[in-house]
């Protein structure tokens, strides 16, 4: 499933986010993929070790906390904490399948975890007329989509597709991206339970039968319920 989660960020917070993004020490790119992806991946990163990515990374999960639309469409049980990268003069990323498993990091001593990567975000910070080129290009079963959204939005996509970003000619494309581990691991029944979700509330709105309404969203929880992983 495709999603557009408009204004997770919204401008004010684009702006800070963009003024310490500005003096940022940007690093290559390359270093946090395997030999494959670092043959088609040319762009800046934040230093894993950037105490100015986790502090944004930080901000990016709480205003997703607040996202009722997000936690809908992802269902999220883990999370990797968000990266930054930048695209500039021609920088792009090929075609990649993202890694299906990431270690999260644990205090000392603690015994190793690990995200599989059900679902990728990219959220846009910089507004598409910032720049040429960039798209986010994905590829999945219903063919291929380009995404190029307005600052502050997020794009949720499925992790098994094959995607790319499309050169940068003009300007810089700044993105912070990231990985959920769903509670439901099929993109298919998360994609069921997100529609069945939207229309629960959409009936709830429109003063639907409150019995029907309860009895609709009895089969949630208990989709929910067959189907998550915890
Ligand atoms: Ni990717």
């Amino acid at each position: 499933m495709l999603l557009h989660v408009p204004a997770v960020l919204d401008s004010g917070q684009v702006a800070q986010f963009r003024q310490a993004l500005d003096g940022a020490d940007w690093t290559d790119g390359k270093q946090t993929v395997g030999p494959q992806g670092a043959k088609v991946k040319r762009n800046l990163q934040l230093p894993e070790s950037s105490p100015l990515r986790a502090q944004l990374g930080e901000a990016v999960l709480a205003a997703l906390a607040g996202n009722p639309l997000y936690f809908s469409a992802v269902l999220p049980a883990r999370t990797l904490p968000p990266r930054f990268n930048r695209y500039e003069g021609g920088g792009q990323y090929g075609f990649h399948v993202d890694g299906s498993v990431m270690a999260l990091a644990v205090p000392a001593g603690s015994p190793p975890l690990n995200l599989r990567t059900d679902v990728s975000c990219t959220l846009f910070l910089c507004e598409p007329d910032e720049y040429d080129g960039g798209e986010l290009i994905i590829n999945d079963t219903y063919g291929e989509h380009e995404v190029k959204l307005p600052a502050g939005d997020l794009i949720v996509y499925p992790s098994s597709s094959l995607h790319r970003v499309a050169p940068v000619t003009r300007g810089a494309r700044l993105a912070s991206f990231f990985w959920a581990q769903s509670l439901v691991r099929d993109d298919g029944q998360r994609q069921m339970l997100f529609e069945l979700d939207a229309s629960i509330q959409a009936l709830t709105a429109s003063n639907a039968d409150p019995d029907a309404v309860l009895r609709l969203t009895g089969v949630y929880h208990n989709l929910l319920r067959r189907w998550a992983e915890t």
